[in-house]
């Protein structure tokens, strides 16, 4: 099938994956004039000084040292994360099934990986949060540690602590919050990592209803990302693509967006409420782990994908993860009532 017939294709499942617009929900109308907006950095009306007024306003939104915006994902923001504070040959701490942007940042940066395990949930087929980390640092001695938080299936780690230990051993501290890009707009959702990391990275195309590939490089140390990121950036980028994150931002810091996001942990709450035939499991509601009784988690997302109509976004030997963000209407969550009948 050709991209373009791809992308024509109608009657979908009801998708309960990435990205979180799911083709239904958009902040942006006006961008849909796409060609309109695409401009260049030598436009006369001075785009990069606009891009630099909408980072500064945003690095108030989150109360940052500054905010990037990034038009090439997290993975780019991790990688200028390491290249900011890694030279050749310090040691930098990656979880040994982190994604593969975690490994190439350290590659591209001339550091030494070490790499570090995760308790694994054999009940549910998934990794736990990080624990320990003070004996991994003394033993390591590493420049830096990146931290998945929240994993892919909402395992959210103790972050405020292991910052803590990281500044006692004088250790930069890189989250990986991609998955994460609500938690600054709840008090319902678990702490954003911002705050306390020295560098937090959040894909606003995963949870926030941002396109494909949005996403947003934190920086709360003297580093000079700027620098890091103009060593992967192109020079000519995408200012219709930089423009949706500007208004995203605006959008999720709104009372309109804050409601939204209140709103779809309310249903989310009230659904697991009424499934009691099912079990759930993880820290951030909006990624919803599901498993059930006698069936295994591959055996379930066939059910669910035959039977249901619904297109989850992974299963494992023991569960299946619905993933959910700012583009999940009541009616697609209501769908979800039916597992009652699982
Ligand atoms: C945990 C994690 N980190 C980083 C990334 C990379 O994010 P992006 O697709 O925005 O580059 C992903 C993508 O799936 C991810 O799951």
């Amino acid at each position: 099938m050709s991209l373009a017939a791809l992308l024509k294709k109608k009657n979908r499942k009801h998708l309960f994956t990435t990205p979180s617009h799911n083709g239904a929900f958009c902040i942006l109308h006006k961008f849909y004039q796409w060609y309109r907006s695409d401009i260049s950095e030598t436009d006369v009306y001075n785009p990069q000084k606009a891009l630099e007024k909408a980072e500064e306003y945003a690095s108030k939104i989150y109360n940052t040292k500054s905010t990037n915006f990034l038009t090439n994902g997290s993975t780019c923001g991790i990688l200028a994360s390491v290249l900011a504070c890694c030279s050749r040959g310090d040691k930098i701490l990656i979880w040994e099934n982190a994604h593969p942007c975690h490994k190439n940042a350290a590659v591209l940066a001339g550091a030494e990986i070490v790499e570090y395990s995760l308790p694994y949930n054999k009940e549910w087929g998934i990794y736990e949060k990080l624990k320990n980390i003070e004996q991994l640092l003394k033993e390591n001695k590493p420049k830096a540690i990146i931290v998945t938080s929240p994993s892919y299936e909402g395992i959210v780690s103790d972050i405020p602590q292991i910052a803590k230990t990281c500044k006692l051993y004088g250790v930069y501290l890189i989250v990986d919050e991609a998955h994460g890009a609500l938690y600054p707009f709840s008090n319902n959702l678990p702490e954003s990592a911002i705050t306390y990391a020295d560098f937090t990275i959040q894909s606003l195309h995963k949870t926030a209803g941002g396109i494909n590939p949005t996403a947003l490089l934190h920086c709360n140390c003297n580093k000079d990302v700027k620098k890091a990121l103009s060593l992967i950036s192109t020079t000519s980028p995408s200012y219709p693509m930089l423009a949706t994150i500007e208004a995203n931002i605006k959008y999720l810091n709104s009372s309109k967006g804050r409601k939204k996001i209140e709103t779809l942990i309310n249903e989310i709450k009230e659904l697991k409420n009424n499934l009691t035939n099912i079990e759930f499991y993880g820290d951030d509601i909006t990624k919803i782990l599901i498993k059930k009784e006698g069936l295994s988690g591959f055996e379930l997302s066939k059910i669910l994908f035959n039977k249901y109509n619904i297109e989850d976004e992974r299963a494992n030997e023991k569960s299946v993860l619905l993933l959910t963000g700012i583009g999940t209407t009541k009616e697609k969550l209501r769908h979800l009532n039916y597992l009652i009948r699982l």
